[in-house]
């Protein structure tokens, strides 16, 4: 039977596609590091219930390490989730792990797939944040990516290493860049999980900037079936697609549904932009809806209320 590899597993939206994965019966191999960049718990968490599947297998470790030459024998499918996100911390310091992390990591796991018998795709998990602050909203495929912080430097460099491979090679690779994903086991370091837990501990949230940025929220799930799609459809092959929530809103307003769903005023604590941070998103999602068939499910307020629910169960 055919193998699936998921790079970044225990991550947050690896553990969801492992999980769907598992649920139609694959075998997969997640591989994933668990370094710290968050609280590691969140990530064992997440491996424990993929561990309860019999058909599937942890390997836990760095990607730049592993002996992929035996690792991809039998494997038809890779999702590469696997990768140091975060938009502030990609300045000083941090920067060397964006591109271990992003960048050689990448490299390592594309070396060993241009030479894998079975391998017959590799979706990579790309993001919103290689446009910066396009000025056509919402953005298509074809403008010129032009990152605003070092983190979307360094996923916009691995997503032309793919390009590369795909060219040269003919590694089957196809791009997503996903704007903005949310919902249950998001990261403790983004906003929604942020908003929820400070909810919870009765404080102030803390929103930077005025509040009128916009964003394309996305679903984890929407992002799930996303993933799906990319590693069947043959006309996918070498394309890059924007996976988008299918509306821009504006962050203010998004607190006026948050308080809402968790049924009570919230109060805010407006902070200093942080730098890095795209003013604006929004995607256009025409070519995955077209070639990919996606069509976001999930609305807003049915997401908030799934992600409010986790993060009660979860403090
Ligand atoms: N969450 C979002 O809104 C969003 C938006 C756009 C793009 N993305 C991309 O989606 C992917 C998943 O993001 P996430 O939010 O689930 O992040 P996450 O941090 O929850 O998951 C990434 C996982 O990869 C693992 N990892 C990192 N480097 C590794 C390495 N060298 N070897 C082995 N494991 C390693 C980490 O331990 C972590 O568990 C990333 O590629 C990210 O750039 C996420």
């Amino acid at each position: 039977m055919a193998k699936i590899i998921v790079t970044g597993a225990a991550g947050f939206i690896g553990s969801h596609l492992a999980e769907a994965l598992l649920l139609q019966g694959e075998e997969v191999i997640g591989v994933d590091e668990f370094n710290d960049y968050y609280e590691p718990i969140f990530k064992r968490k997440n491996a424990a219930k993929l561990e309860s599947f019999p058909n599937f297998q942890l390997i836990e470790g760095d990607i730049q390490f592993l002996d992929w030459q035996t690792l991809l024998k039998e494997v038809e499918l890779v999702y590469h989730q696997a990768a140091q996100a975060g938009v502030r911390a990609s300045w000083g310091k941090g920067f060397r792990t964006y591109t271990e992390r992003n960048i050689n990591a990448t490299q390592v796991l594309l070396e060993a797939i241009k030479d894998a018998q079975n391998l017959k795709r590799l979706v990579f998990a790309s993001t919103s944040s290689v446009y910066g602050d396009a000025e056509t909203l919402p953005t298509h495929e074809e403008i010129i990516p032009l990152p605003v912080s070092p983190y979307g430097i360094t996923k916009l460099a691995a997503e032309r290493l793919c390009g590369l491979y795909h060219k040269n090679f003919g590694v089957p690779c196809v791009s997503l860049r996903y704007f903005t994903v949310y919902g249950p086991r998001q990261r403790p370091d983004m906003a929604f999980h942020k908003f929820f837990r400070t909810i919870l501990q009765d404080e102030a949230i803390p929103v930077y900037g005025d509040g009128q940025q916009t964003r394309d929220f996305t679903f984890v799930s929407d992002v799930i079936a996303a993933n799906l799609a990319a590693a069947t459809i043959p006309a996918a092959v070498g394309e890059i697609f924007n996976i988008g929530g299918g509306s821009r809103v504006v962050l203010a307003e998004v607190l006026d549904t948050i308080a809402d769903i968790v049924g009570k005023p919230i109060k805010r604590n407006h902070i200093e932009k942080a730098m890095g941070d795209a003013r604006h998103t929004a995607a256009d999602v025409s070519k995955a809806r077209k070639i990919l068939g996606y069509q976001p499910q999930v609305s807003l307020r049915e997401g908030l209320t799934q992600e409010w629910h986790w993060v009660k169960s979860l403090y």
